[in-house]
């Protein structure tokens, strides 16, 4: 058995050894959108650090968690903090725990992020449906072995978002008169925010936000056959010629400023699900 199969069969026997409940829904927390944890009624929260072969989160913003409970009336999995590959992980620990979702039951996954706008059509505080992403400028969580018994050594890309699912979602928004703008998600490794020229680069090759996050998780999802919806906030505006400086503290600001109207879809999401 690989190392891989066996430290994921130890994570979920640890957490099976906590948690009966069987939920099919997990969700993926990003960074300043982690109140969506309030609005869950838990049954259980286990701290990553308890977790066996769980990277643990260091990045401002997370509290790193993984709660089980009950959203809107339908059991749930969450992830309050993700791992990023900037913080030091390598690309297969940063979607370690999409897999042990998969292994626990999970057959779709919702993500949220924040992310820079890279189209005039973007403003602060905007909600961006991603439709399709670009992740060639980060690493590819699937190098190396093929695990066979998680997912094939070559899996299609051809809708790793879920039409069915944003459908879903473009709905509830017109029903509660929120905005969705739809585009696709570039990832990056940074930490860095791009420079002037590298916003000007990813708009050009067709990016409408950009990140540091979603992309490897989404890949790995795909790989062992789940349904992906992914959501950005949109925090800060790279492309534009005046003053632009942006902080870590204004994407959590702006993040935390659109969270109701990301809670308010999610829910409703599950609900239908
Ligand atoms: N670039 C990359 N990642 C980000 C940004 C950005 O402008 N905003 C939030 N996450």
């Amino acid at each position: 058995m690989s190392e891989l199969i066996q430290n994921l069969q130890e994570t979920v026997a640890y957490i099976r050894s906590k948690v009966t409940a069987e939920p099919t829904i997990g969700i993926i927390l990003g960074s300043g959108l982690g109140n969506l944890a309030n609005e869950i009624l838990a049954d259980i929260e286990i701290p990553y650090k308890e977790i066996p072969h769980f990277p643990v989160s260091t990045v401002l913003g997370h509290k790193g968690r993984l709660i089980f409970g009950t959203l809107n009336g339908k059991k749930v999995l969450v992830m309050a903090g993700r791992f990023h590959y900037y913080e030091g992980y390598t690309a297969q620990q940063v979607a370690y725990p999409v897999r042990v979702m998969r292994l626990l039951g999970i057959n779709t996954l919702l993500l949220s992020n924040a992310a820079g706008g890279v189209q005039d059509k973007m403003n602060v505080g905007d909600l961006m449906v991603i439709t399709d992403h670009i992740s060639l400028f980060t690493i590819n969580p699937l190098l190396g072995p093929n695990e066979d018994s998680l997912g094939t050594r070559f899996p299609d890309m051809s809708e790793p978002y879920s039409k069915s699912l944003i459908q879903k979602v473009q709905a509830i928004a017109a029903a509660n008169n929120i905005v969705l703008k739809q585009g696709v998600y570039l990832g990056v490794t940074g930490p860095t925010f791009e420079t002037r020229a590298e916003y000007k680069l990813i708009y050009t090759l067709g990016g409408d936000a950009v990140g540091m996050s979603t992309v490897q998780e989404t890949i790995v999802a795909k790989h062992c056959g789940m349904e992906v919806f992914a959501i950005s906030v949109i925090t800060d505006i790279g492309i534009r010629e005046e003053e632009n400086t942006i902080t870590h503290e204004e994407v959590l600001q702006a993040a935390k400023d659109a969270e109701p109207k990301l809670t308010l879809l999610f829910s409703e999401l599950v609900a239908g699900l």
